[in-house]
């Protein structure tokens, strides 16, 4: 999300003649975009800013601006602590930007802007298809906000009310994508799965079906689904859907029923595996991944053995694990019983440990098979001197593959960014896999899913 906003930003100050700068010393404006999920989110702000006071000193005519979530929630402090701010935005002024930059320029300085908006349109800086191509893959705003209060979660304090876009304007802006070359987009919302609810609007399920229609548009990812809105036809989109990926961001947080309640997450264990049990029928290769925290204040060992034994039992393809932090303005907070750095630190190791081992294994199992990738562009490892060139793009399942391709063979060829082809997988790394270009995907073989067959 914090990606997105930060492509939002420098699209809506193109038209004002800024670009993006290698260097912060070149900056006539330096923004800051800054994420509270986690603690030291502010310390961190301040210790960054420090360091922009001496560049600013040589430099009097740069101007400095801090946004997002610790922005939302520190306001207009930010400025008295450090005097050289110009402006502080929060996370419904994206789309006022462009005027404060210009207010700043102007001479109007400290600004402060940590309203928050009603209309979503209004709040999200728009984007520019014209300037967004060139990528083949983008991020889609679906709906912003979360009602879900969970106990842990600074979110729905700093982001708002959840709210979502109309259909409407969400087809509308995929389409201008797609006719600019995007070939992939990944709809956001802190809980896509619950899009529309509130304001009446079609199933999220049914704008997926209304996206898959796009010509050109080869596929879609959304993240992040809440399992408690998982519903039975979102579930049957994953199998009736041509463009949908195969692959789901369910985060579970904990595999113990007790911290779920403290957590506010509404499903118990047995909830959560049924679900993934229903997935796996409609798709049986269907990648999972999935965020914990260990070490939630009162999490006991049992409590802790419960989520080693849900990750053992899911079998996830990816984890994202996190140690509990405190909040400012959240239930947990107040919660007694914390647990110790250690014993928080001595979880997250055993968990993380065992998924490296899990990820690696899973990777193995995938050597031999014949995966269709949507080609990103060159891979960021270096070629050594001589050697062909290497390629990057991503499964269906959201793996990353590196290939090369000769360039000397009999008929010599070079993958184009935003092709589907399939790849015979060789080797497997714990991150990524590597493989050899067998046949152009279903986009140049115009069916569904194309076998493997050497051209
Ligand atoms: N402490 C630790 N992790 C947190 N997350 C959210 N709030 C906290 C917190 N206070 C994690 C959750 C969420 C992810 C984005 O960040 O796992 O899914
Ligand atoms: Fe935070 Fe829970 Fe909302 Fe996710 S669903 S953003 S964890 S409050």
């Amino acid at each position: 999300m914090n990606v997105s906003d930060s492509q939002r930003i420098e699209m809506g100050l193109g038209p004002l003649g800024y670009s993006l700068t290698d260097t912060l010393e070149q900056a006539g404006l330096i923004i800051i975009n800054t994420c509270a999920i986690r603690e030291k989110a502010e310390q961190k702000v301040y210790s960054f800013l420090g360091r922009l006071a001496k560049i600013k000193a040589d430099n009097p005519d740069l101007l400095i601006a801090v946004g997002g979530c610790v922005a939302q929630q520190v306001g207009g402090r930010i400025v008295k602590r450090m005097p050289h701010v110009d402006i502080v935005f929060g996370t419904h002024a994206l789309g006022r930007l462009p005027d404060l930059v210009q207010s700043a320029q102007n001479g109007v300085r400290p600004i402060v802007d940590i309203d928050f908006t009603t209309a979503l349109e209004d709040r999200l800086a728009p984007i520019d298809p014209g300037v967004a191509a060139g990528g083949i893959s983008r991020f889609i705003t679906i709906m912003q906000g979360c009602d879900n209060y969970c106990t842990y979660c600074v979110v729905p304090h700093v982001r708002g009310r959840e709210v979502s876009r109309t259909p409407a304007a969400i087809l509308d802006e995929v389409r201008g994508l797609v006719a600019a070359g995007v070939r992939e987009v990944t709809l956001l919302g802190q809980n896509v799965n619950s899009y529309g609810n509130k304001e009446g609007l079609i199933t999220f399920a049914r704008l997926l079906a209304e996206l898959d229609r796009i010509p050109g548009l080869a596929r879609i990812r959304f993240t992040t689904s809440h399992p408690k809105d998982l519903s039975p036809e979102l579930i049957a989109a994953f199998g009736n859907l041509e463009k949908i990926c195969r692959h789901i961001h369910l985060p579970v947080q904990s595999g113990s029923t007790r911290i779920l309640k403290r957590m506010n997450r509404r499903y118990t264990r047995q909830d959560y595996l049924d679900k993934v049990a229903r997935l796996r029928a409609v798709c049986p290769d269907m990648a999972i991944t999935t965020d914990f925290i260990v070490g939630f204040p009162g999490e006991t060992d049992k409590d802790f053995e419960a989520t080693l034994t849900l990750a053992a039992q899911v079998r996830y393809d990816g984890v994202f694990a996190f140690k509990y932090s405190d909040r400012e303005q959240v239930p947990a907070a107040q919660f007694k019983d914390k647990l110790p750095e250690g014993i928080k630190q001595e979880r997250l190791g055993r968990l993380l440990a065992f998924q490296d081992q899990v990820n690696i294994e899973k990777n193995r199992s995938l050597i031999g098979s014949c995966q269709e990738i949507l080609v990103d562009g060159f891979s960021k490892k270096k070629a050594a001197a001589g050697s062909p060139r290497q390629w990057s793009g991503r499964t269906t399942t959201n793996r990353i593959v590196n290939f090369s391709v000769a360039a000397d063979g009999p008929s010599p060829w070079e993958p184009v960014p935003g092709q589907l082809i399939n790849i015979r997988i060789e080797k497997a790394f714990p991150h990524s896999l590597w493989g050899t270009p067998e046949s152009a995907g279903r986009a140049a073989a115009g069916v569904k899913g194309a076998a493997c067959h050497a051209v």
